[in-house]
């Protein structure tokens, strides 16, 4: 599940699953990349990750995505925030490449 978020230009990425017997096959980043296809524009992806889940970590960090400081006070304290620079970073759209949304 995706959905638009501040600040402009965030996505907030929520709920990525891949069915177990489907893992390490490149979906997760394929669904990610798909992002870049339907809003080229957009400026980062966000998302929060549970600190023991150290097998979603590291597919974030493969992908290109960094820890960063959750600024917003309201958020539970148990969580990593994550986030994927568009400017510095260009896995996913590479990955997003040849994937084409109908006009
Ligand atoms: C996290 C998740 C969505 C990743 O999906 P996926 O389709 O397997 O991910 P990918 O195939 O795109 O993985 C890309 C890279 O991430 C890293 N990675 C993924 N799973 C990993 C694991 N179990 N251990 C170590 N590295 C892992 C690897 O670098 C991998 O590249 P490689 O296979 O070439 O080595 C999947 O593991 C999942 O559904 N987990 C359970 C639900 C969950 O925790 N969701 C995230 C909530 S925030």
């Amino acid at each position: 599940m995706v959905k638009v978020d501040d600040p402009e230009g965030t996505i907030i990425l929520d709920e990525l699953v891949v069915a177990e017997s489907a893992q390490r096959r490149g979906i997760a980043k394929l669904l990610i990349s798909c992002i870049y296809s339907i809003i080229p524009a957009i400026k980062q992806i966000a998302l929060y990750v549970r600190p023991t889940n150290m097998q979603a970590q590291a597919a974030y960090l493969a992908y290109g995505f960094a820890p960063r400081k959750i600024e917003n006070a309201t958020c539970s304290k148990n969580w990593c925030y994550f986030v994927y620079d568009s400017d510095s970073e260009h896995l996913l759209q590479d990955a997003a490449q040849g994937i084409a949304v109908r006009e």
